[in-house]
């Protein structure tokens, strides 16, 4: 399917949510068996944010969509509708959408929740577009929110070294001229479910004392496996997104991938055939942030200057699911 049209949508602006606090390598020294040389070479982390215990997801989307939407000049009653991607929702019901709604005072908008995990931002894009596109809505705004050291097993070394928190945020509107999305590739492949997923703890396995005991609940990965799997699948969606939108790697200004690994991230470039150069990283400062990594360093890339009005952004993600995406856009 040859994609390449007037895009419909728009990123209008961004904003980022990082809590303060920092957690270094050398720290989780002390709490599992690891070092500071493994992770870096392994990963390409240094470090990441860890939220203190009384900031929510809802407060970093909340917190990140106000900036966003102070950046494109709308008060909290021109939403029109709130989208949320995250993995680690305040509580299972009523959504974190809806947390967020209350807290910015979007009283006119519609708010919901979906879980695509780290590839949340990029399906949000795609969502938006969609309700814009149909009429339904005029002025979204995409949140990506995890609190990912809620859900990660402090004592699995091969997990929690690899996770951060924090929020992005996007309020995206009608295109008016040739700037927007210009190309949309989703997929999923839910046999691979168990390499990457908390068994625990929902309404099949309701949480009880089994559970706790075998930290079910937790986050579990199958790491090397869901490697090869980001890296195959990054590839696919990078290509499949530059060919909708009638582009090659030449015209792209930068490439903003998922920041899971430094090692996934320069397999996606060498793939798509960009110099790191024309890459974003950041998961050296911030670790994987899941939903929120890849809004968190688009909106770095804005504020650096990285990303101009006219630039054209290749995004790339891939996470729990599976599900994969990319997006076109340009800005
Ligand atoms: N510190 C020190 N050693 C560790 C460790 C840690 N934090 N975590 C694992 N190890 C050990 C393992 O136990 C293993 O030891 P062994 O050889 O004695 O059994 C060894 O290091 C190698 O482990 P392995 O899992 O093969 O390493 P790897 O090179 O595949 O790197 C990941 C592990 C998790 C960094 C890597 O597989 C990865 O990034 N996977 C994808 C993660 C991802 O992208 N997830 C999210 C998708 S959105």
């Amino acid at each position: 399917m040859i994609q390449s049209r007037l895009p419909r949508a728009r990123v209008v602006s961004t904003g980022r949510f990082n809590p303060p606090r920092i957690v270094t390598n050398h720290e989780l020294e002390s709490l599992v068996d690891t070092n500071d040389e493994w992770i870096r070479t392994r990963t390409g982390i240094r470090e990441r944010r860890i939220a203190d215990k009384d900031v929510h997801a809802a407060d970093m989307a909340a917190a990140a969509g106000r900036i966003a939407m102070e950046r494109a000049g709308i008060t909290a009653e021109g939403l029109d509708m709130i989208l949320l991607s995250t993995a680690t929702p305040d509580r299972l019901l009523p959504s974190t959408a809806c947390d967020v709604q209350a807290l910015l005072g979007a009283r006119n908008a519609a708010a919901y929740d979906y879980a695509t995990a780290c590839s949340g931002f990029l399906y949000g894009l795609s969502m938006a577009e969609a309700h814009i596109a149909s009429g339904q809505a005029e002025t979204v705004l995409v949140c990506a929110t995890e609190k990912m050291s809620s859900i990660v097993d402090w004592t699995d070394r091969t997990t929690c070294v690899l996770f951060g928190d924090g929020a992005g945020a996007a309020v995206v509107q009608k295109a008016t001229d040739e700037r927007g999305i210009m190309s949309t590739f989703m997929k999923s492949d839910g046999t691979l479910a168990e390499l990457l997923w908390r068994p625990g703890g929902g309404s099949r396995i309701p949480l009880d004392i089994a559970v706790l005991d075998e930290r079910s609940h937790y986050v579990k990965m199958a790491g090397p496996e869901v490697f090869k799997s980001a890296v195959r699948a990054m590839c696919e969606a990078a290509e499949t997104a530059m060919a909708r939108a009638g582009v090659t790697s030449d015209d792209i200004d930068l490439l903003v991938p998922h920041q899971a690994n430094i090692r996934i991230i320069e397999a996606t470039a060498k793939y798509a055939r960009m110099p790191m150069e024309k890459v974003y990283v950041n998961v050296d400062r911030f670790g994987n942030m899941s939903s929120a990594s890849i809004p968190v360093a688009l909106d770095e890339a804005c504020e650096l200057g990285r990303i101009q009005p006219g630039s054209l952004v290749l995004m790339v993600a891939f996470g729990a699911g599976f599900t994969w995406a990319a997006n076109v856009v340009r800005f």
